[in-house]
């Protein structure tokens, strides 16, 4: 059957981005307890988001079935994007569905710019995603881009330093919203992949996942915060993430981010909110999450290929 390919996909498909979450489910079942399922209005509302621009994302449709799909956006770092092919074709099949769509990731890196190479993201090293372009890739390098890691059981206890104290929350008030934005950005603003959060970004975003938050306050300054969030997993079933650790960089460094986290670890055990945790470390922070009880478990990959590996035709 023929396919098409569906460039400057902004959402208006229901029947499509039923299809969009489907896939996106299915190409991250390596570990599926720690990956978020997508609904259809998952979907939705991420073609709604403020940071959403006309020309990210190109679908390949074979019939009524999304048969692949990629996402590109715009880093300090670059151009980075991500590919999803359904593993359930036919193996020649998905290989050309993957060419469909490098071939698009090369024309939208020669439209914007960019260093003339482009970062991809690759799943888990030896995955579905990390051997599919392997198979598709010529020339590329390999790099650890974060690791997963799975709570182990064990709470370390860390009391903060002695000026500062650590709050729960649930909602959290408009007062506070800007002091957590500001953080955040001050904290993330040392990787190349941040893109600033605005106010109202983070004020949907609370107000639809509604996470639970640890505040560090120092003089009631809000330094640091982290964020768990329990959530229905690629499998079915729940698992809790703590989805964000950030400490503004002037304060560092003095036992904060450890002691966040502490809290963080035994509000899991006193609320039980599910049975497996984990989180996502940035590469190189993996030994400050050991010491608080988490083991290493997976390890994500990104490919950098230079453009004019990818060819055109
Ligand atoms: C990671 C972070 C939350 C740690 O908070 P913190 O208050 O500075 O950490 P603490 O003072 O409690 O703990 C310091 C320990 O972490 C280690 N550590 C902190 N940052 C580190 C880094 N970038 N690489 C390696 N180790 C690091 C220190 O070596 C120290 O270890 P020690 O106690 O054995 O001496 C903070 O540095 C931060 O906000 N970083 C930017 C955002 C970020 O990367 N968040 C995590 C994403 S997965």
């Amino acid at each position: 059957m023929v396919s098409r390919l569906l460039e400057d996909y902004a959402g208006e498909e229901p029947l499509l981005n039923r299809e969009l979450a489907r896939l996106y489910n299915a190409c991250r079942c390596d570990e599926p307890w720690s990956q978020r399922s997508m609904d259809v209005e998952d979907v939705r509302d991420m073609f709604a988001s403020s940071w959403f621009e006309k020309g990210m994302v190109a679908v390949v449709v074979i019939g009524e079935r999304a048969a692949g799909y990629s996402w590109v956006w715009k880093t300090r770092g670059g151009l980075e994007a991500s590919l999803c092919i359904d593993p359930a074709l036919p193996p020649w099949s998905r290989h050309e569905v993957g060419h469909q769509l490098l071939r698009w990731i090369r024309r939208r890196l020669d439209a914007v710019g960019g260093r003339g190479r482009v970062s991809i993201w690759g799943g888990y090293r030896y995955g579905y995603i990390y051997t599919s372009l392997c198979n598709l890739l010529n020339t590329y390098v390999v790099k650890h881009s974060s690791t997963l890691m799975k709570f182990g059981g064990r709470i370390v206890e860390v009391e903060p330093p002695k000026n500062c104290r650590i709050v729960e929350m649930g909602e959290v008030p408009a007062e506070v919203l800007k002091s957590i934005v500001d953080v955040h950005n001050d904290a993330f603003s040392r990787y190349e992949w941040h893109t600033p959060w605005s106010v109202e970004d983070a004020r949907r975003y609370f107000a639809k996942k509604k996470p639970k938050l640890f505040l560090a306050l120092v003089d009631e300054e809000v330094v640091g915060y982290a964020e768990i969030l329990p959530f229905r997993a690629v499998d079915g079933r729940t698992s809790v993430e703590v989805t964000v650790l950030a400490v503004k960089s002037k304060y560092q460094g003095r036992g904060i981010g450890k002691a966040l986290l502490s809290k963080a670890t035994s509000y899991l055990e006193r609320s039980g909110m599910a049975d497996r945790a984990f989180l996502v470390s940035v590469a190189g922070l993996e030994s400050f999450y050991r010491k608080l009880g988490f083991i290493p478990w997976r390890e994500s990959v990104r490919f950098i290929v230079p453009a004019s590996s990818i060819p055109l035709i």
